[in-house]
């Protein structure tokens, strides 16, 4: 099985924990891309769901797709979300924004009464960080100052595309801190929170309901405690 059959398998298998009718976080990147997909299919087959976007881009696919979606501005009584994510340990804590959505995202899961999130099994790992970077947006003033004061917890690169700095959907920009395996993500988090111009981390603590992950044998369903 392929990386992106598993993401497929992973999405699908989402489609459980969606309400007969109701309101849905719809995350970003490229699972949630083919859950979107799946909820699209849902809603033409007559299933009366309202999505609340975590991006534009995700909001450009699912209004392509005659998915009714919320105002950005909430407030919003959302029951699901279902979101992928770049790494998660094995307490089912995560790090997201490898898309650049984190703090969307983050805003969009915390409004949500479940989380759901869709992977493949290269994304597990036993320590955050082992894998990835932890992506933080700041805001752009000072943002050069920022990076130098977040030296301190590892190395911040500034996300490029096209060689121009990646500007998020809110405005901001994103630094990659890799920092390596990490002891205690939350102190790391409490920290990194208390530095001027950090706007949020992609450190998603105890926010996961359930972790779907696909491999040849299957989806494993993952939830906390
Ligand atoms: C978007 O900002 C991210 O948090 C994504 O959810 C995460 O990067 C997973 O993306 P893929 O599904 O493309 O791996």
């Amino acid at each position: 099985m392929d990386q992106n059959e598993a993401k497929r398998l992973a999405a699908r298998a989402a489609l459980d924990y969606l309400p007969a009718q109701g309101v849905v976080g719809l995350g970003t990147g490229s699972t949630s891309r083919l859950f979107i997909e799946e909820v699209g299919a849902l809603v033409r087959a007559g299933r009366a769901l309202l999505g609340v976007p975590t991006s534009a881009a995700s909001r450009a696919q699912a209004e392509a797709l005659g998915v009714p979606l919320a105002s950005d501005d909430g407030p919003w009584s959302i029951d699901v979300c279902v979101d992928g994510a770049d790494e998660v340990d094995e307490r089912l804590n995560l790090i997201k924004g490898g898309g650049g959505a984190l703090t969307r995202e983050k805003i969009v899961n915390h409004a949500a009464r479940k989380n759901i999130i869709i992977v493949d099994g290269s994304k597990l790992s036993q320590r955050l960080g082992e894998r990835w970077a932890v992506p933080i947006e700041v805001v752009r003033f000072g943002h050069a100052s920022t990076a130098a004061a977040l030296r301190a917890f590892g190395e911040p690169t500034l996300r490029c595309h096209d060689g121009k700095p990646f500007v998020t959907d809110a405005g901001g920009l994103i630094y990659d801190l890799r920092c390596g395996p990490i002891d205690d993500p939350s102190a790391l988090d409490q920290a990194l929170r208390g530095v001027p111009g950090v706007v949020e981390t992609g450190l998603f603590l105890g926010r996961a309901s359930v972790v779907l992950v696909a491999g040849a044998d299957g989806v494993a369903r993952l939830s906390r405690g």
